[in-house]
């Protein structure tokens, strides 16, 4: 990593402005390379240069200062990044499920990645666009990036809406919770449910110890995990905050080489026998994108839950070729 944090962001709309914004406030990065996705019905570079100057405006307010550049849709521009997120989607294709947006972000997609392949880019991606994980699959595949430089977001948000959900339930603050949501980033994730813990403490034997306040609606909260975007989605068509900070925390773990342990998205070279495509598991993530991969001992339905929302990955992926 250069001395100037140097980050590309591919997708101006809800999600990459606010990836932005949180770098920015976070202090993360040095330059920012903004990039668009022109298309016919849509004055993008308009919206891309208001982006520009509203966040150069809020540079005041922030106690780092960061070169921002508009690159429009000179993709080769962000070959020299630390770092490219990719926000790259058409949130309204996702209104009832994110594999409404499978062919727009798969095509846009294929405008950048060769692109980037044949100028050298040599960072770490972190992709946002859904369904996450075929377009992290697709990344690697297309672009012959090296895999564990290749990061989905995956179920780390999903792990923190879990997180949250246990925090409120519980009354124990949600940093001391350690919990997963882990497979796709979509209807098929599971609540690891087996390795949730309070403070090291397994909930197994805090449920025997403290039930009135450790007994949990299991169904009832995995499914709030599950759901959290769409309740977001019901009430203002996007989800906008916390993916992005996901994302922007994926990008501090790899600009700050902190090997943190996050679950995210990544090649599965035999993983409980899956291969050949990109899925949530914890992972420890530093300077170069995936260091290490820390699964978890799954029970029997946990591993069939997993292997359920693989098989709905693969299944999207031959829908578009991959
Ligand atoms: C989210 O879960 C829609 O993937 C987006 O917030």
């Amino acid at each position: 990593m250069g001395t100037c944090v140097s980050v590309g962001i591919i997708g101006l709309g809800h999600v990459g402005a606010h990836v932005a914004n949180s770098l920015m406030l976070q202090g993360i990065a040095d330059e920012l390379l903004l990039c668009d996705i022109a298309s016919g019905d849509e004055d993008n570079s308009r919206k891309l240069a208001a982006e520009v100057q509203d966040l150069s405006d809020s540079l005041a307010f922030c106690s780092h200062n960061v070169r921002i550049e508009s690159c429009g849709e000179d993709y080769a521009a962000l070959a020299s990044c630390d770092v490219v997120v990719n926000a790259a989607g058409k949130v309204r294709l996702a209104a009832q499920d994110r594999d409404g947006e499978l062919f727009y972000t798969t095509d846009t997609a294929r405008r950048f990645i060769p692109v980037l392949a044949r100028a050298g880019f040599s960072g770490v991606w972190v992709t946002v666009a859904n369904p996450c994980d075929v377009v992290a699959t697709q990344i690697w595949k297309l672009g012959g990036f090296d895999p564990r430089r290749v990061i989905g977001t995956g179920t780390q948000l999903d792990s923190a809406r879990f997180r949250h959900v246990l925090s409120r339930e519980t009354g124990i603050d949600q940093h001391s919770v350690g919990a997963y949501m882990l497979g796709e980033h979509g209807a098929t994730q599971f609540a690891c449910w087996s390795q949730v813990n309070f403070g090291g403490k397994p909930l197994a034997e805090l449920e025997r110890e403290e039930p009135a306040r450790f007994s949990l609606d299991r169904p009832a909260l995995e499914d709030a995990a599950r759901r959290g975007g769409y309740v977001a989605m019901a009430g203002k068509m996007c989800t906008e905050y916390a993916v992005a900070n996901a994302a922007a925390r994926l990008v501090r773990a790899v600009v700050s080489n902190e090997h943190a342990v996050l679950a995210c998205s990544t090649l599965m070279d035999g993983v409980y026998g899956e291969e050949g495509l990109f899925c949530s598991v914890p992972c420890v993530v530093g300077g170069s994108g995936v260091e290490a991969l820390m699964v978890p001992d799954l029970t029997g339905p946990e591993q069939a839950a997993f292997h359920a929302s693989c098989a709905h990955i693969r299944e999207n992926l031959g829908r578009v070729g991959l």
